[in-house]
């Protein structure tokens, strides 16, 4: 069943009932101001870091789930409802959500009023804007009253939600005409501000909240909007708020538009007070005036379309497949974006207060990335290398206000590393700019610590390389990429954090997967420096790689699949000697995709991993799932069957066996497993699902799950990247490298073939793939032998190939 609809003209979801299965969201802002933003306008906003700077306040473990956010009311005689369903709760006449890149629009109608709301962050602001438009399709005069409101978190997202004894004393607001200022902490160590405004006169405001929401009242009927009155309280400590009423006469046919504004200003030092106590407001001024009428905003809306259209248009398919065009020309490209822009900090699942930036996450969000802004992909690669350590490991996470390293969690995640040359390399292939290996970059964030970046990938495979256990693979560390596969953790202690104890440092549980990984990543580093003429370099990597590889084709091979990992006591994870979690995904994906073995292995280890892991939504994580905790295992064995990594179909590494399939040239295991799970190809099946029909969710429940086939955790998560580069670079097969395009599809019988228009190093290569008797490439008329297209002057290059 479904819950709406692509509009792929409009490049939108449009979601007709506001009763979704769970929210379903969208996000707005792409640089500095962020705001999530649900089917029904709830969400926040906040400024770069979701817990630093926390704008408007979310609560957790709400319920309903989503109330809060943006708070509009129209009161229309008895009636009083909101646009987008909450938070008033007043069934509609009619509603429609349409969630479009950066903005987010809802229509609802009630007793003739028909309600248009678009939210969006333009391009280059520092504030969010909200276009209220209010027709009067009734025979009658109306006179509403209408509410917009917002409540403000106290700016660090955590302290806001624990420290009470301190916050209901800090509250602060200033009030100037139709504009609410939110300046808590301004008066001492703070430099910024909100506000909260809308360009018409209001009737009347209040900023406290309790004095708006009055005793034992929700955010569904305050008692001022019951009462159609505004108290024109001032907050004073407690719980400071925004809300501006306004009050509306509109004739049968009559249209008004307002535009409320929610704004963040930071000040300098210096110029923090216009007089004393008083916040300076000279740049809200300008913020204002420069989002004062509807032809501004409507300005801002087309300025934020043509940026979509444009940098999508860097990467587009035609295809006999509309749901494969869909998800590569709009949508998987959409949550690439995000997924860089947040990595694992802020959505309706990742709270925004705990992990921020992750090392590994953000190097591999940086794949399905770097090919729409390479010039923020480097800026990134210098910020995540900046918190590795001179022995090669690194943090594991960080802030992305402060870019430090965050010494709660640590580090000793022992893939890392490698996860720093693979995106270094992707954006070395996309852009041709090797100038970024010579990029100072200093360890852990001290400053006299720089070296070359080519040094911190140097220290990367070095150390992958020299933490070897007794099986010559690499050691596991804390945890590889599956974070929950623990085996130096042993906990026994509830609540303790299975990623960052180590009870029992036993320096000899390995991983198979980090062995794929090092052959891959090891390959690509050899190549890298052999083309900066390092020969000699390449070959002692190389011959590493050998030996890992090696490790990998004897103590990682079972027989008809590859295990998983050796644990403390040397015993094989992974295996047929086990009696549950007998086969992974990880290393099936990873090692075949890494050639380890050839055909012969990889051939039997996708059919194993099918045989055993294979589901309606894809493959799950691990085969029989873990019905017993194992204090050597960790966490992955503390979920109940079915569940994340404990044998849910943990999305991100589905691309990985696609991508392996391509290495094999199966297109159709290739084409079969990217459908299972491509949010496009399942709406049909969203009352199921029930996330986003429009993006990747990390976990679908596996078979042995209560709530088979429900997904979690939907936007940010590594599938959006990776399914990005296992649809493009293998299916597709469009793939940059060093010295042109690469063209080599691997397509289901299916398809015939395909249209594709690709920029790569400014030229735009317009791509015919097709199948035919007479084989081959012709690039610009000419019949080139293999599948490089060679580096084009441009502006277009013709590319066909026959298949
Ligand atoms: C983390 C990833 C990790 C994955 C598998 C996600 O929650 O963000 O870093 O690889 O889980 O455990």
């Amino acid at each position: 069943m479904r819950y709406g609809y692509f509009d792929d003209a409009a490049r939108e979801y449009v979601i007709t009932r506001p009763d979704t299965p769970l929210p379903w969201i969208n996000y707005l802002g792409n640089e500095g101001f962020f705001s999530l933003i649900s089917n029904t306008c709830g969400g926040y906003a906040f400024y770069r870091d979701a817990k630093l700077r926390r704008i408007t306040r979310f609560r957790y473990n709400n319920v309903p789930h989503d109330e809060g956010g943006r708070l509009f009311y129209i009161c229309d005689g008895d009636a009083t409802w909101s646009p987008a369903f909450l938070p008033a709760k007043t069934p509609l006449d009619s509603y429609r959500c349409r969630h479009g890149l950066g903005y987010s629009v809802f229509e609802g109608e009630k007793q003739g009023v028909q309600a248009e709301l678009t939210c969006l962050v333009p391009m280059g602001a520092s504030c969010e804007l909200q276009k209220l438009t209010l027709r009067n399709g009734s025979q009658d005069a109306k006179r509403l009253t209408v509410y917009g409101a917002v409540e403000w978190c106290l700016w660090n997202a955590v302290d806001d939600s624990t420290n009470y004894q301190r916050n209901w004393n800090i509250g602060e607001v200033e009030i100037e005409g139709s504009t609410i200022y939110h300046k808590t902490e301004y008066r001492e160590r703070r430099n910024h501000y909100a506000f909260y405004s809308v360009n018409a006169p209001v009737a009347g405001f209040d900023t406290d909240r309790d004095t708006f929401l009055g005793r034992f009242r929700g955010w569904s009927e305050p008692q001022a909007v019951a009462q159609r009155i505004s108290y024109n309280s001032k907050a004073s400590g407690w719980a400071p708020m925004a809300a501006l009423r306004l009050e509306i006469p509109l004739a049968p046919g009559e249209e008004k538009s307002f535009l409320f504004r929610l704004g963040y200003v930071e000040n300098p030092e210096e110029e923090k007070f216009s007089a004393p106590g008083v916040i300076n407001k000279a740049r809200a001024h300008a913020l204002l005036a420069a989002y004062d009428t509807c032809a501004q905003f409507d300005a801002a809306l087309s300025e934020l379309k043509a940026y979509w259209a444009k940098l999508l248009g860097q990467f587009t398919v035609k295809s006999s497949e509309e749901k494969l065009d869909r998800m590569v020309n709009v949508w998987n490209q959409y949550q690439c974006m995000v997924t860089f822009n947040m990595s694992r900090s802020a959505s309706y699942y990742e709270s925004g207060t705990g992990r921020g930036m992750g090392f590994r996450d953000s190097c591999q969000d940086l794949l399905g990335f770097v090919h729409l802004i390479p010039q923020r992909a480097r800026e990134r690669i210098i910020d995540i290398a900046s918190i590795q350590f001179p022995d090669g490991s690194t943090y594991h996470q960080y802030q992305p206000l402060d870019k430090r390293g965050n010494a709660d969690v640590g580090s000793g995640f022992n893939d890392d590393p490698l996860w720093l040359v693979a995106c270094t390399c992707a954006y070395i292939r996309e852009t041709g700019d090797f100038t970024i290996l010579d990029e100072p970059t200093p360890f852990n964030n001290e400053k006299g610590s720089e070296v070359p970046l080519l040094e911190h990938l140097r220290r990367s495979v070095n150390y992958t390389a020299t933490h070897r256990g007794p099986h010559g693979l690499p050691l596991i560390g804390r945890a590889d990429w599956n974070d929950c596969l623990n085996l130096n953790c042993f906990s026994h202690t509830p609540g303790e954090s299975f990623q960052t104890c180590s009870n029992f440092e036993s320096g000899k549980a390995e991983s198979v997967f980090i062995a794929g990984m090092f052959v891959k990543y090891g390959k690509e580093y050899a190549e890298l420096v052999s083309r900066l003429g390092l020969g000699d370099e390449a070959k002692s990597v190389l011959a590493a790689v050998d030996e890992i590889e090696a490790a990998a084709r004897t103590a990682g091979w079972d027989g008809e699949w590859f295990r998983r990992a050796y644990d403390a006591f040397e015993r094989p994870v992974g295996s047929r000697q086990n009696d549950e979690g007998q086969i992974f995904i990880e290393p099936q994906g990873f090692c075949v995709l890494a050639g380890i073995g050839g055909r012969a292995y990889g051939q039997k280890a996708l059919a194993s991993a099918e045989k055993y892991l294979g589901n309606d939504f894809g493959l799950e994580v691990l085969h029989p799932c873990y019905t017993t905790y194992r204090d050597y295992l960790g966490e992955i064995s503390s979920y109940p069957p079915g569940y994340k990594e404990n044998g849910s179909v943990f999305c991100h590494n589905n691309p990985w066996v696609t991508l392996a399939y391509c290495a094999l040239d199966d297109g159709n295991g290739a084409f079969d497993l990217y459908t299972r799970n491509a949010p496009a190809y399942i709406e049909d099946r969203s009352e199921i699902h029930r996330t986003e029909p429009y993006c990747y969710s990390q976990t679908i429940a596996g078979r042995d799950a209560q709530n088979y086939g429900e997904a979690k955790n939907s936007w940010l998560t590594g599938t959006a990247a990776w399914s990005f580069v296992a649809v493009s670079q293998g299916i597709l097969g469009i793939r940059p490298d060093y010295d042109g395009l690469r063209v080599h599809p691997c397509l289901p019988d299916a398809m015939d073939g395909f249209t594709a228009c690709r920029t790569f190093r400014g030229v735009r290569y317009e791509i015919t793939v097709r199948r035919g008797e007479t084989k081959g490439l012709v690039v610009d008329g000419k019949a080139v032998p293999g599948d490089l297209v060679p580096l084009a002057a441009g502006p277009v290059c013709a590319v066909t190939l026959t298949i």
